[in-house]
């Protein structure tokens, strides 16, 4: 049978990268970026400051023309269907600008105007929407003294003014305090369960693990690796380690232990004894207590210690880190 995969594609794919440069100069920001993310993915791209990110962001929603390579958002391709893409997207911007001396209504009123959004739909919109970052009884007061949290909620229902089916976020919760991260985290996870492709950006690993269902990781404008977050760190966390501590041990018994766990090394680490494991392996923590309880030995604490994204993130760039 023969199918017409470019039709299936763009149902799929909210977003396909091919080859996507972007230089200043004879500075490559973004390097080569291939990339697809399917419709109603939470996908974050993951990288320290300078990765790229913002640059890829701002190719993806038209802002910039990109050097080299093609893009499709939302099926439109960014440079023939710029004005198509710009119809389906919402941005959160990394540094929003607000009109500190208008209330949230009066900003979102602006900002719908700039959309051509017509007015009485406008108002409800704008209503639904503070309802939904919860701004609503701030409506009416000037946002000028609001909190970075209040500030990049108002600028979240900025962004979801015209209903995108993308909404990209650079960055949301940089500079947010814990409680506020956490709200924010919750809202982006709400409108993602309502049915919205979020592209999220963030150089906070724990953040990314948590969040997003599929992760880019970026580093120095080229894309290491991309995957769930179990996938990375099974493929480049680097296993998992055991740690132990025995009322009694030799150097005969951590051999033993070694051989048993399938560990690739064994360490003393102050009386604590270190496995590391290749690659999960189910009933490990039973076997080895088992183990020990047959030799009488005492075991004071056993823990599996997963990789985390940071450990991933370390492994893809280590070769440049020791480098530089
Ligand atoms: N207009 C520009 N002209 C020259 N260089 C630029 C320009 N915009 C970005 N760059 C450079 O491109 C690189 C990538 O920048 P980008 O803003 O995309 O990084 P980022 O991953 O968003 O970082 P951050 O976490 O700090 O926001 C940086 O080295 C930056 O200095
Ligand atoms: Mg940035």
């Amino acid at each position: 049978m023969v199918t017409n995969n470019k039709n299936e594609d763009e149902v799929k794919y909210a977003i396909e990268c091919k080859n996507l440069t972007k230089k200043f100069g004879n500075f490559t920001a973004v390097n080569s970026s291939d990339l697809k993310i399917k419709k109603g993915e939470l996908f974050g791209f993951l990288g320290p400051n300078g990765a790229g990110k913002t640059t890829t962001i701002k190719i993806l929603t038209t802002l910039l023309s990109p050097t080299f390579g093609e893009a499709k958002v939302a099926g439109f391709d960014i440079k023939t269907g710029a004005a198509s893409v710009r119809a389906r997207i919402g941005v959160v911007p990394q540094e929003f600008a607000l009109f500190g001396e208008l209330t949230p209504m009066e900003n979102l009123w602006y900002i719908g105007e700039l959309f051509g959004m017509k007015k009485d739909g406008l108002k409800k919109r704008s209503e639904e929407l503070l309802k939904k970052v919860e701004l609503f009884d701030k409506k009416d007061i000037a946002a000028e003294g609001f909190s970075g949290g209040m500030k990049q909620r108002l600028s979240v229902a900025a962004g979801l003014l015209h209903t995108p089916e993308i909404l990209f976020m650079d960055e949301p919760t940089t500079g947010l305090d814990p409680q506020s991260r956490i709200a924010l985290r919750e809202l982006t996870k709400s409108l993602n369960d309502s049915g919205i492709t979020v592209v999220y950006t963030t150089h906070d690993m724990d953040e990314a693990d948590k969040l997003c269902q599929r992760i880019a990781i970026m580093d120095a404008g080229k894309i290491k690796a991309e995957g769930t977050p179990k996938e990375l760190k099974e493929k480049y966390g680097g296993g998992q380690k055991i740690e132990l501590r025995l009322s009694r041990y030799d150097a005969r018994l951590l051999e033993e232990l070694k051989k048993i766990s399938g560990a690739k090394s064994v360490l003393n680490k102050n009386g604590i004894i270190e496995l590391k494991i290749d690659a999960p392996k189910t009933g490990i923590l039973h076997k080895l207590s088992r183990f020990l309880a047959e030799k009488g030995i005492e075991v004071d604490e056993i823990r599996l210690i997963e990789s985390s994204l940071e450990d991933v993130f370390i492994n893809l760039t280590k070769k440049e880190v020791k480098n530089t």
